[in-house]
């Protein structure tokens, strides 16, 4: 096993490499030595803190507290280097060298680890999300700070808004309607607003919904949790990727709908993209049908270092009044508004046929 002080020369040295295969220039040379010095730091009080969580000295609330401090900072120097480094080549080298100093102790947290690894293939699987609204976390270790923290922060926070806001709507939706009514949830991954709706007795006697996702491990979770609920005859299951159905436009291959809402899908779309899908999926509505999905706002660029730099799990973010401008202007739709509570990373753009 190598001392802590054998893993900064290894890193040290990694860190010539990379500077020397990116041809730096003497400014971004100087930057990036400097940035590495805060790495060092960090690093440094990963190392001790792993002892004293093993050593189980200091009580939890100070462990958290301390830990906290690091992640703050460090976050913050890493939003200081990227706005100084314009080269995506070196951010992402550094970003390898990052977790491949750190990683022996954040991958502790099985949510990181999972979120970087992406066994799907793809981030933000439905079971990440599971373990957001579960609040799961690692038993012990620096694991369980790290995921604690994780959990704390405003964006697995704002995943439960998001999915709690889009409940709050759907249910008003469903309760105010008298006649048969389709739902499309596209991108459902593990189906949590659906089945607490379920769970919540929520009235679905004429309610036809149809969740859709690419990933089938993540359409067979839903289906069996929604079963385990109750046997639902009005609830069907498809395996599709959106963007090959929008960029083919194949509208035979789904049924009109009186609703239709994405959450955690357009996020990792491109502009073109994003244009495609929403064109698409207006077309897809019944007349007066509505169109709900939650997008990612770009207003705190920090909040989006983490998922980057722990993970290389990364999406668009937008600023809430240039997509109302785009929706209305550029794909020429009229009935759209943008809800947001400026304290969430997160509001939705809300379209009515
Ligand atoms: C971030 S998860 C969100 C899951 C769920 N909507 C929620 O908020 O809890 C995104 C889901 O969208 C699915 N997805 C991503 N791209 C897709 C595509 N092009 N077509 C269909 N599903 C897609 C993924 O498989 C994953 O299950």
């Amino acid at each position: 096993m190598k001392s802590f002080e054998e893993k900064v020369i290894d890193v040290s040295e990694k860190l010539n490499n990379i500077l020397d295969d990116c041809e730096c220039s003497p400014k971004e040379k100087d930057i990036t030595l400097a940035f590495f010095e805060k790495l060092k730091h960090y690093f440094q009080s990963l190392y001790d803190f792993e002892g004293r969580v093993r050593d189980m000295e200091n009580n939890e609330k100070i462990l958290r507290s301390n830990f906290e401090k690091y992640q703050s900072t460090i976050i913050s120097e890493i939003y200081s280097f990227e706005k100084k480094i314009r080269s995506n080549i070196i951010k992402k080298r550094v970003r390898e060298l990052f977790r491949s100093a750190v990683g022996e102790y954040i991958f502790e947290s099985p949510i990181t680890k999972r979120a970087f690894e992406k066994p799907r293939g793809y981030p933000g699987d439905y079971l990440i999300f599971e373990m957001f609204y579960n609040d799961s976390y690692a038993p012990e270790g620096t694991g369980y700070f790290l995921d604690k923290w994780i959990l704390d922060h405003p964006l697995p926070k704002g995943a439960i808004y998001r999915k709690n806001k889009l409940k709050e709507m759907l249910s008003q939706i469903i309760e105010g309607n008298k006649n048969k009514l389709k739902i499309l949830n596209i991108g459902c991954g593990p189906s949590r607003d659906l089945r607490e709706l379920i769970s919540e007795n929520m009235d679905m006697g004429n309610v036809y919904i149809t969740c859709l996702d690419q990933d089938d491990e993540a359409l067979k979770f839903s289906e069996d949790e929604v079963n385990k609920i109750q046997r639902h005859n009005n609830i069907s299951f498809i395996k599709h990727d959106i963007i090959s159905i929008c960029l083919n436009r194949k509208t035979k291959q789904l049924d009109k709908q009186n609703v239709i809402y994405s959450l955690g899908v357009a996020d990792y779309f491109m502009k073109t993209t994003l244009e495609n899908f929403i064109r698409y999926c207006f077309d897809l509505l019944e007349p007066k049908g509505k169109l709900i999905i939650p997008l990612c706002s770009s207003h705190e660029p920090e909040l989006y270092i983490p998922l980057r730099w722990f993970c290389e799990w990364d999406f668009y973010s937008h600023d809430a009044n240039e997509i109302r401008d785009f929706v209305e202007k550029e794909i020429g739709i009229e009935k759209v508004k943008v809800i947001w509570e400026k304290s969430q990373p997160i509001f939705f753009v809300i379209i009515e046929k």
